[in-house]
């Protein structure tokens, strides 16, 4: 399974890639809206920094709009992947994107329904957000679990990136689920690696080590 990063930051990006844990990153407004400054600069960036697919959003809200946005995105680097919302008019842009080879993520995705047409659409990759279902006492993990269904049925080659991630069981039941992909927070990604045993168990091994060698002395 691949793990995207889903942030705008530069500093939780460098971070994160000399981690060698990015296979790709995902960017929204608000995250870019986070940073400030100047947007098309910061996603340039990110684009030469890291090396998988990096998805950046698309703001217009009619298909025409879209494509326009999505011309201009695409000549910021060869890993740009257009993210359109789960909207009849993003789905239009969809089509249209695929005809044109253009690498495509559906984003803002809430039911299987709209997973199925954003695949018919033709999306490279398809992101259901689960930590905003689970926030309305939805089961976020349960709608991935649909997706990855309906996609295997159908051979349906779009692929699934779990977004809206809030903690890293939502991590471990995707990589159960078979989801291609998970975008986390930079935080998240950190407690992936964590785990209170580790620590008391690596603080024991070394107290033992040190206790022998004082004993050796
Ligand atoms: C994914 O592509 C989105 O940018 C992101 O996962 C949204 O997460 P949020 O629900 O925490 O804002």
């Amino acid at each position: 399974m691949h793990l995207f990063l889903d942030s705008a930051n530069m500093d939780e990006i460098k971070q994160a890639l000399s981690l060698g844990l990015v296979d790709g990153l995902t960017t929204n407004p608000t995250l870019l809206a986070r940073e400030g400054g100047d947007w098309e600069k910061r996603a340039r960036e990110i684009c030469r920094l890291v090396k998988g697919p990096v998805s950046l959003e698309v703001t217009a809200t009619d298909c025409t709009g879209m494509l326009e946005e999505a011309r201009h995105l695409i000549t910021f680097a060869p890993n740009v992947v257009i993210k359109v919302p789960m909207t009849l008019e993003g789905l239009k842009a969809v089509s249209i994107l695929r005809e044109k080879d253009i690498d495509t993520n559906v984003t803002l995705v809430f039911s299987p329904t709209q997973a199925l047409l954003a695949a018919r659409a033709g999306a490279t990759y398809v992101s259901p957000f689960v930590g905003r279902l689970d926030a309305l006492s939805q089961n976020g993990m349960n709608l991935v679990a649909e997706i990855m269904t309906i996609y295997r049925t159908y051979n349906y080659p779009t692929r699934v990136i779990v977004a809206s991630v809030c903690h890293p069981k939502h991590v471990s039941e995707a990589a159960l689920l078979g989801a291609h992909a998970a975008t986390v927070p930079y935080k998240v990604m950190l407690m992936l690696a964590r785990h209170p045993l580790t620590d008391s168990g690596l603080e024991a091994f070394l107290n033992d080590w040190a206790e022998l060698n004082k004993q050796s002395d």
